[in-house]
């Protein structure tokens, strides 16, 4: 089964609202008229709604709709009430987004966040309709004591056992090493794929049709330099891009070789 590829860019902790602007403008230019890949960017939810007047239109006069979607780097469990500081669903939807990141390795560690936390999330998200790119994926240590699999299996298993296989249509996975996250030390393509198999693999066990669909990224200190390579593997869907999306020609040529890898 043909599935499209997703590059998104994570910009984490990074920008304002002159950056979010110019950033935005260049990615339009630069990607204009690629075709083949679908591509997000999740700005910090602070600068969603320059990043939705900026999306809007292409520029030229076409009728280019535009091929960038938005999308945000957390969501909270709660849609509505005396929870100070989160952000809801409905909320991120309000302003145009669709592919909402959930489980960071950044967030697991930093937030305390649980598999089973993340699963409410993913049902949250999943209940209002957008879409969740659920990161998985193992620290350094675990991967020397050859713990990668079982990692990752749990990791999915937290949203299968609350919700079921069927859960995972539409969705999307971000295999995410932790190793090689903001370190430059991507995972090998050959490394990445058999990770990625192995968790269409194990989803498969319940729902080949769910697994056959199922969008599995790889992120990971992917750059325009080793994008291409990573891409050729036939498990690896895409892309989520961390320091490389916060450059439109670096993040311009990941989006064109998914495009032309998948095509
Ligand atoms: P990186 O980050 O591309 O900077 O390694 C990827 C991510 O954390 O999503």
């Amino acid at each position: 089964m043909a599935r499209r590829p997703l590059v998104m860019g994570n910009w984490k902790l990074n920008g304002d609202k002159a950056f979010t602007k110019t950033l935005i403008a260049d990615l339009k230019a630069e990607l204009h008229g690629v075709e083949g890949c679908d591509v997000a960017i999740a700005p910090p939810v602070m600068y969603l709604a320059h990043a939705e007047a900026s999306l809007a239109g292409c520029g030229c006069g076409c009728s280019d709709k535009g091929l960038i979607a938005l999308g945000s780097q957390n969501v909270d469990v709660n849609v509505k009430g005396a929870f100070t500081g989160d952000i809801s669903p409905e909320m991120l939807k309000e302003f145009g987004a669709k592919y909402i990141i959930i489980g960071h390795s950044e967030r697991r560690t930093y937030h305390k966040e649980s598999d089973e936390f993340i699963a409410q999330k993913f049902k949250v998200l999943k209940d209002a309709g957008l879409v969740p790119v659920l990161c998985i994926g193992e620290s350094e240590a675990e991967n020397e004591a050859g713990k990668t699999e079982e990692v990752c299996a749990r990791q999915i298993d937290a949203v299968i056992n609350a919700h079921g296989v069927e859960a995972f249509n539409g969705a999307v996975i971000a295999y995410e090493p932790i190793w090689a996250i903001g370190t430059g030390k991507s995972a090998t393509p050959a490394q990445a794929q058999a990770v990625h198999k192995f968790i269409r693999g194990h989803i498969a066990a319940k729902s080949q049709a769910v697994a056959d669909q199922v969008i599995i990224q790889y992120g990971g200190s992917v750059n325009d330099a080793n994008a291409a390579e990573l891409f050729t593997q036939p498990d690896i869907d895409g892309a989520l891009v961390g320091g490389a999306s916060l450059k439109a020609p670096a993040f311009a040529v990941i989006v064109k070789a998914a495009a032309a890898a998948k095509a």
